[in-house]
């Protein structure tokens, strides 16, 4: 067994913190085994925070069978997964619009480990049985961290798209998300404590993207921020066709960026998850905390600057620096991210 799992238990006080409906207990988990690559001689120490769900079955998402025409669109939640999943869904299937406002993107690209975030009673399909018997080429949505992805992933070398946010819009974003959908208990405080603390599912954060961005030059990874697609989605697109092999006319790039904007993207029911969230909170028997709240939320960058107190934002900023010694990062990293 390569992947070991120790429990989460600290004092009361933290673990009530990290609870979110219908689960209350966690584990941190680390792969002893390593791929025969050099970024991953630094994977041996990282440890993950998982939901107990991953407990029996994260050698199965391990061993998953991988093929070599399959996109996967790898991130840590909120940097803008969702968006770059209909990107990537419509360079490859030739921009057919007419197909992806029938059918849901979630079917299109399905969520490789969503059965394990999601207490079992929220009734999802299970997504590796899915993908197995799907024809190519599949689309596959992850947040897994590189160690924990399945070990097939760097022998057959599918194509990967991995997308990095700034690490305070991400909290912001993810804070919102915890509260309506995994239906968090705990206040703001609590939420960037735990986020800080590597407590949320998926962390930490930092070695989330680093270990992504030091892949960036391998030929099969693609390696995009949130915050470049804001500035020219265009370019974004035509580098995403090209790594993906595709090609496509101005025009045709532009009607693309058209249909993936905020303002159209959020008002499309197959794209913008409303239906899946007011069926997962049927499930979890909950209503929505914030009236107002959707999935595809805000769709900005530096929302933060609004959103967050001073004081939290200077702590983000101080444990990003921390972070990024502690990775022997070159300091250029925060520039191009944090903004710090
Ligand atoms: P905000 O909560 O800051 O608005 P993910 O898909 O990884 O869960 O990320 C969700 C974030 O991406 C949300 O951020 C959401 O609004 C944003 N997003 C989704 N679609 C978008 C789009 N078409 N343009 C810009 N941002 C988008």
């Amino acid at each position: 067994m390569p992947i070991v799992w120790k429990k989460f238990c600290d004092e009361e006080k933290e673990v009530e913190k990290v609870k979110y409906a219908g689960m209350d207990e966690f584990i941190i988990v680390k792969n002893t085994s390593y791929p025969d690559i050099p970024q991953a001689s630094l994977w041996q120490d990282q440890e993950f925070f998982l939901p107990i769900l991953f407990r029996d079955t994260i050698e199965t998402l391990y061993n998953f069978d991988v093929r070599p025409d399959d996109v996967w669109v790898v991130t840590f939640p909120k940097s803008g997964t969702t968006w770059v999943q209909e990107m990537v869904w419509q360079i490859c299937n030739d921009l057919d619009y007419e197909r992806s406002k029938k059918e849901n993107l979630m079917e299109r690209v399905p969520y490789f480990e969503v059965n394990n975030i999601f207490p079992k009673y929220v009734n999802f399909p299970h997504i590796p049985t899915e993908l197995q018997e799907m024809k190519s080429r599949r689309f596959i949505k992850s947040h897994l961290p590189a160690p924990l992805l399945p070990k097939q992933i760097w022998t057959v070398k599918p194509r990967i798209i991995y997308v990095a946010r700034n690490v305070k819009d991400v909290a912001i974003s993810f804070y919102h998300y915890y509260k309506n959908v995994q239906h968090y208990h705990g206040n703001w405080e609590n939420f960037f404590d735990i986020f800080m603390k590597n407590r949320v599912f998926f962390a930490p954060y930092h070695t989330h993207v680093y270990n992504f961005w030091r892949m960036r030059n391998e030929e099969n990874i693609l390696f995009l921020t949130y915050e470049e697609m804001k500035k020219d989605h265009p370019s974004v697109i035509r580098k995403t066709a090209q790594f993906l092999g595709k090609s496509f006319s101005e025009d045709q790039v532009n009607e693309l960026a058209d249909f993936l904007s905020f303002s159209k993207f959020s008002k499309i029911p197959t794209l913008n998850q409303d239906e899946s969230v007011t069926r997962i909170l049927k499930e979890l028997r909950k209503t929505l905390p914030d009236k107002d709240y959707h999935f595809v939320r805000k769709g900005e960058v530096g929302s933060y600057k609004v959103e967050m107190p001073k004081e939290v934002i200077e702590e983000f900023n101080r444990w990003t620096l921390k972070e990024t010694e502690k990775a022997k990062m070159d300091p250029d990293i925060n520039r191009v991210f944090y903004n710090v």
